[in-house]
């Protein structure tokens, strides 16, 4: 009798709990997705908002994205570089959880998008932003300084020495924190992480292109001193880094140019 009673319960409580806990298993909030906002640190620097600014529409950011290796020596502005992030992971929507700029397999958000400023790097009106590696934090649009001083040439080794990543203004790093896939998706969770860093990285080349910026997606660099040029933490994975600059040379193709090109492809 006591034990049916006991049975009863639990049948009970798993019944009440089951619609939540099928809302956990589709809808995972993790931590930094919570709608509860961390408190503001003291160094933390919030970026302009993001606001219609180049112009350009998308066909014409398809059209003239290029990788870019060459810089012209002039440093970004905060505000491009606000762009650049809000592009590669920013908010765009509540829905119980924070949705953002690119699309990510379940909902789950394992990347996590650092930037290396170099000295005099980023203008932000009459003054800079202090060399350093900073984290982008999506929720708030803001960064926080990790790491002080310029580590441009610690990625450059990082990146086996490509030229490019030393002399742009700042480096946009993306990360992986694998877990937050993996644990819902097992193995099929890194190619999904993988899929959705290059989602973040095809945002940060059409926003360069748009606002007439230039950036080239790097994935040759040493893993372990990538790590420890920006600082990252123990379950982050450095996967991707995007220089970005003014271009020495900006390509440009215009639509009509573009059909004489397809002409040609179809003349065979
Ligand atoms: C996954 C991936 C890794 C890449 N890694 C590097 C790299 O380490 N260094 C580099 O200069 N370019 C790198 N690139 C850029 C390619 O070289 C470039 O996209 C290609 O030459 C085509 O040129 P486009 O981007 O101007 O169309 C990479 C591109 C991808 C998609």
């Amino acid at each position: 009798m006591k034990m049916k009673a006991v049975v009863a319960a639990i049948a009970l409580v798993a019944a009440l709990a089951a619609p939540l806990l099928l809302l956990h298993t589709r809808f995972p909030a993790p931590a930094a997705e919570r709608p509860e906002l961390p408190a503001q640190q003291a160094a933390e620097i919030l970026l302009p908002l993001p606001k219609p600014k180049s112009g350009v529409v998308l066909e014409e950011a398809l059209l003239n994205r290029r990788s870019v290796r060459e810089w012209a020596p002039e440093p970004l502005e905060l505000e491009d570089l606000a762009l650049l992030l809000w592009a590669a992971q920013g908010v765009t929507e509540f829905a119980g959880w924070y949705r953002r700029t690119a699309p990510s397999a379940g909902a789950t958000y394992p990347l996590e998008v650092y930037v290396v400023v170099g000295e005099r790097g980023v203008r932000n009106g009459t003054s800079y932003l202090e060399a350093g590696v900073y984290k982008y934090n999506p929720l708030r649009h803001s960064l926080t300084l990790v790491a002080r001083g310029d580590r441009r040439r610690e990625l450059w080794e990082a990146a086996l020495r490509q030229d490019w990543v030393r002399d742009a203004p700042a480096s946009i790093v993306i990360c992986a924190v694998y877990e937050r896939t993996t644990s819902r998706y097992g193995e099929r969770g890194y190619r999904y992480v993988h899929m959705e860093a290059g989602h973040a990285g095809q945002n940060i080349y059409l926003q360069a292109a748009a606002l007439g910026l230039g950036t080239v997606a790097v994935g040759a660099f040493d893993d372990e001193a990538l790590a420890k040029a920006i600082g990252a933490q123990p379950n982050e994975a450095p996967l991707y880094v995007f220089p970005v600059g003014v271009p020495r040379e900006r390509y440009r193709l215009t639509f009509e140019g573009l059909r004489e090109l397809y002409e040609a492809t179809r003349r065979g």
